[in-house]
């Protein structure tokens, strides 16, 4: 099974309104509430892509118990670690009536971990990595003292020979990278607020996926959304371009590319393979409303579509 590590997973509440303005009541017609965080939708599409995903999770409070319902209802197995205090919303304003559906997100803050809670992931941790093939470290860390969690999880994943993905950012991706994560995937912004600047050019991509690569990472993979990826695989360096798909809602192809590459990591791929799926599932994931929601058939069906040039 691949094991998918979430400190900071949260309700993913969706309102639907039309004629949003601020400081008005707007009256919904629809709204969706799934579990989400990235560990969780990336657990979503491994599961649909046919391998067996367990999401370990930090979960607290009322809004705790209503992810582990979320989850069950998902089908997505799940192991809790219970910590104070409440699990965060994460509440979305869709515009129905905008070509484009804009949407206004509002993040409540997460649960931090305190020193016992870390404790108990911990032993948690141990207890699910003898049965992990692959494990994935997903999204920020809810506190500025639980930044170094996943350079613990990374350290011990090693240690016992396993295969360990990280996809973070701010002070968790920071501390991580310094562990040698196998395959690590900062998109853009994650990618540039590591090295301190606004924006990447051109250049200064190819000079942070130089940079992740020498500090021993084998695997960097730099997302740039709709305009694909550069990915450095041991060396052999790739620009990925993806299919064309109508855009209805981005978030979360990252974490569902990450699942998808997890996927083909455990089925022994090739390197090629593993980036294709990769990014046909980004696009997958661009064409439909739920967070990795797609279906393995369009996976699959947009794989051939994937253009991949080595540089
Ligand atoms: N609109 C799109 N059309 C086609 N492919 C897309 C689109 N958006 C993303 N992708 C594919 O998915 C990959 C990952 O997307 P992106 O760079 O947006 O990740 P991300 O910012 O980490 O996303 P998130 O953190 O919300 O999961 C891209 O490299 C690209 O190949
Ligand atoms: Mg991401």
């Amino acid at each position: 099974m691949i094991l998918t590590v979430t400190l900071n997973p949260c309700i993913d509440t969706t309102i639907y309104v039309r004629d949003h303005r601020l400081h008005r009541i707007h009256r919904s017609e629809q709204v969706t509430r799934v579990a989400g965080g990235k560990g969780v939708n990336a657990a979503r599409i491994i599961q649909r892509l046919g391998e067996e995903a367990v999401a370990l999770v930090v979960l607290a409070g009322h809004s705790g118990r209503l992810i582990a319902d979320l989850l069950a209802s998902d089908a997505i197995p799940h192991v809790a670690v219970w910590v104070e205090g409440e699990s965060r919303e994460v509440v979305t304003i869709l515009e129905t009536d905008t070509p484009d559906y804009q949407q206004t997100a509002y993040v409540e803050p997460g649960a931090a971990i305190s020193p016992d809670a870390r404790v108990r992931l911990f032993e948690r941790f141990e207890q699910l990595l003898p049965m992990a093939s692959l494990v994935l470290l997903t999204g920020p860390a809810p506190d500025p003292f639980s930044t170094d969690i996943y350079a613990g999880m990374i350290q011990r994943a090693r240690e016992e020979g396993i295969p360990v993905f990280l996809d973070s950012r701010g002070g968790a991706f920071r501390d991580a990278v310094r562990a040698i994560p196998t395959l690590v995937k900062p998109n853009e912004a994650e990618a540039a607020e590591w090295r301190g600047v606004v924006t990447l050019s051109e250049s200064e991509q190819m000079k942070v996926v130089d940079a992740l690569r020498e500090l021993g990472i084998p695997w960097v993979v730099l997302t740039l959304g709709e305009a694909g990826a550069i990915a450095d695989c041991e060396g052999e360096r790739y620009r990925l371009l993806p299919p064309r798909v109508t855009t209805v809602n981005p978030i979360a192809s990252g974490d569902t590319m990450m699942g998808a590459m997890a996927y083909a990591w455990v089925r022994g791929e090739s390197p090629e393979t593993i980036l294709r799926l990769g990014v046909a599932a980004g696009a997958a994931n661009a064409s439909v409303w739920k967070a990795a929601g797609c279906s393995r058939e369009q996976v699959i069906s947009l794989a051939d579509k994937v253009q991949i040039h080595r540089l």
